[in-house]
């Protein structure tokens, strides 16, 4: 509840909203998952679970299904024994669908190449036995640092299929980053390519691989992928291109079956202070989520629909939903290499239309990419194949969904507003494409088999109409077992604060509306605080994006001598806007939209904002600017020179009414 005395942590419920979408008659008959789901779900919860591992082909039967008798340590499907690649490729084959696309790969300068499940099975044998070769096995560790190839996809699942770890680490990173990341799995190989192409440009890769193997002892071997002919260094005892090393090996690799909790991959991801941490992530219950989630919540038909999932393969995004959801499920999809304006703003349109894509996952920092883009600019393609659009990372203002759902899903197609982290694995929140009626910016219920709460700083659940913290209140099969090297750590991070409760704390603030759906409020480290009043930033955010002259926003809390702290508001105006629109019919806006309380103190006309490589706002910096701080460590952002704009446009005042 909120309380204005601040004596609570919860947050105020400002921002309402009333539309809702449900399926068609005929999307709803042929859907996935239907409403029974929930209810199977409901009765037996561990069942259900079960049910979902039978998706998976299994070398043996697991004799438990979940083991919480040491809690935070989960053990799913116990006694179990799976080959994860075996699951993602193989199997595929020995079913007749050996020619089935796997993988539609577009570069950016517009070469391409077609992958069949058959050629996915030769690919991923020759690069184990060459994996082998180098002397990778079970429990090892292999960095992989390349862009969006379908080298990647291969090198993740041969390091399965041999039982070794990847630890993917973002093309974009720099050499510093990947050096630590190398360091603190002590990987024995690393695999990178020659260069990569970016808006039309060949980067150069390698290089920073050098740099970074430099300062790292455990490195044996560093396999190169040519890609854009780029001309590199060399050592020759540590060097290898891959064409030279895979293709001469055998397309015949028998895979070994694991138990069900071998570890599968670590995957770092920044914490609020100090070093990265190595989220860890096991085979079984992993897998099972992946495939469950990707089949029910984007309804997946794998042998008519063409999937599209936007993210990098360097963040979980591409591990659950490019590799392991989609290939488990045998679904043929298509990869791109590039920039969503590469070379022009429709790219990711003209791909839709000439692979018929059906599906189609982003986030909605590029979605508000769009809309500031303008839409006319979809509306030059055939985007009629799109029936399902999905949403990731970050919450979604209900004007960006309702544009996606109008330029790009012609009106009608449903939207999955997925929840969930690089900690939980797979989906955790989101509407059922064929059973829940949606509402723009919400992502509603957890999916069947799922239990997450939104609970008040004693960790009771709060009352519908009413903001808290999210918490995930049951073990789930995809669920992280652990920091890598650092399992105190991963006891401190996540379950710590509800301790007595034995609750996974996400570090999301969330609200249940009136119908007891959950609305996601954003980091809460990131909670604005008015007059008391607990203001999240997304409510605020997305009341000045429903303004039609506004694109992208994002809003910090700048300390106030009278009200604690003030709203300072950062907007990137649209495309297509007609005319000026002045800061006070922004502010009346906002305070129309959900009350005089959030009016932001002062507004900024900027023409971007600092955001993570991911995609997401890093208010640290912003708040920073608004404060008249010296800006901090810029170093993850995207485009670091961002903050130089800002803080040139906030000296000179301009924006500001
Ligand atoms: O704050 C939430 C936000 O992204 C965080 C997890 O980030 P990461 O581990 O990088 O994984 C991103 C891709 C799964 C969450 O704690 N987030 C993710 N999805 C949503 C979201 N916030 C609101 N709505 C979402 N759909």
């Amino acid at each position: 509840m909120s309380q204005p005395d601040g004596q609570s942590n919860t947050l105020d419920n400002l921002l309402e909203e009333n539309r809702t979408f449900p399926p068609t008659a005929e999307f709803a008959a042929e859907a996935n998952a239907t409403a029974e789901l929930y209810d199977s779900a409901a009765e037996d919860r561990l069942g259900f679970w079960s049910q979902q591992a039978r998706r998976l082909t299994w070398r043996t039967e697991w004799n438990q299904v979940l083991d919480w008798s040491n809690p935070p340590f989960a053990k799913w499907f116990v006694g179990g024994e799976l080959n994860v690649a075996h699951n993602c490729v193989d199997r595929h084959v020995e079913a007749g669908n050996g020619d089935r696309v796997a993988i539609y790969w577009e570069g950016e300068p517009g070469d391409s190449r077609r992958i069949t499940y058959s050629d996915l099975q030769r690919e991923v044998s020759k690069t184990a036995n060459a994996l082998s070769e180098l002397g990778v096995g079970s429990g090892d560790r292999v960095a992989i640092y390349l862009p969006m190839l379908p080298e990647a996809v291969f090198a993740m699942l041969a390091c399965a299929r041999l039982g070794a770890l990847h630890s993917v680490v973002f093309g974009g990173f720099s050499s510093e980053a990947l050096r630590n990341r190398i360091n603190d799995a002590e990987a024995t190989v690393v695999i990178t390519c020659d260069g990569q192409f970016r808006r039309g440009q060949a980067m150069p890769l390698k290089a920073n691989v050098d740099e970074a193997v430099a300062g790292t002892p455990s490195v044996e071997h560093v396999v190169v992928v040519r890609r854009t002919g780029t001309e590199v260094a060399w050592n020759p005892d540590r060097d290898t291109w891959w064409h030279e090393l895979v293709d001469r090996q055998s397309e015949q690799h028998t895979p070994e079956a694991f138990d069900s909790e071998h570890p599968l991959f670590i995957l770092y991801t920044s914490g609020t202070t100090g070093k990265p941490k190595g989220i860890l992530h096991t085979s079984g219950g992993y897998l099972t989520q992946a495939a469950y989630t990707h089949s029910t919540v984007f309804d997946l038909k794998p042998e008519s629909d063409v999937y599209w999932c936007t993210a990098d393969i360097g963040w979980v995004t591409g591990h659950t939903y490019i590799v392991y959801g989609p290939l488990a499920n045998g679904a043929s999809q298509v990869i791109y290499e590039g920039t969503p304006n590469t070379p022009h703003q429709g790219r990711h349109w003209e791909i839709v239309q000439k692979y018929g894509v059906t599906l189609y996952y982003t986030a909605p920092t590029t979605i508000r990419t769009f809309m500031k883009w303008g839409s006319e600019i979809p509306a030059r393609y055939d985007l009629s194949t799109l029936r399902v659009l999905g949403t990731v990372g970050e919450p979604i203002n209900p004007e960006a969904w309702m544009w996606y759902r109008e330029h790009i899903g012609g009106g009608t197609a449903p939207i999955v507003d997925t929840w969930w982290q690089t900690e939980t694995g797979a989906i955790m929140i989101s509407p059922l494409p064929g059973v829940t009626a949606t509402k723009p910016g919400s992502a509603q219920r957890p999916v069947p088999g799922v239990s997450v709460g939104v609970v008040d700083e004693n960790g009771n659940r709060v009352g519908n109409g009413e903001g808290g913290l999210l918490v995930l209140d049951k073990p789930w099969p995809s669920m992280l077992r652990g920091i890598w090297g650092d399992q105190q750590r991963f006891v401190d991070t996540y379950w710590s604060r509800f301790a007595e409760q034995g609750y996974y704390f996400a570090g999301d603030g969330a609200k249940y509306d009136n119908d007891g759906d959950i609305w996601l409020l954003g980091r809460v480290d990131d909670v604005m605080n008015v007059s008391g009043h607990r203001i999240s930033t997304t409510e605020v955010e997305s009341a000045l994006v429903s303004h039609p002259s506004v694109a992208e926003a994002a809003v910090v809390g700048a300390s106030d001598p009278t009200t604690g702290q003030g709203i300072v508001a950062f907007v990137i105006p649209r495309g297509d806007s007609a005319g000026e629109t002045t800061m006070a019919t922004l502010r009346e806006h906002v305070s129309h939209e959900i009350g005089p309380i959030a009016k932001p103190r002062q507004i900024m006309v900027v023409s971007e904002l600092p955001k993570t490589r991911s995609g997401k706002i890093m208010r640290r910096l912003l708040r920073d600017v608004a404060e008249n701080r010296e800006v901090g460590d810029v170093s993850t952002l995207a485009d670091s020179s961002v903050m130089e704009q800002i803080t040139a446009g906030m000296k000179s005042g301009s924006g500001d009414d």
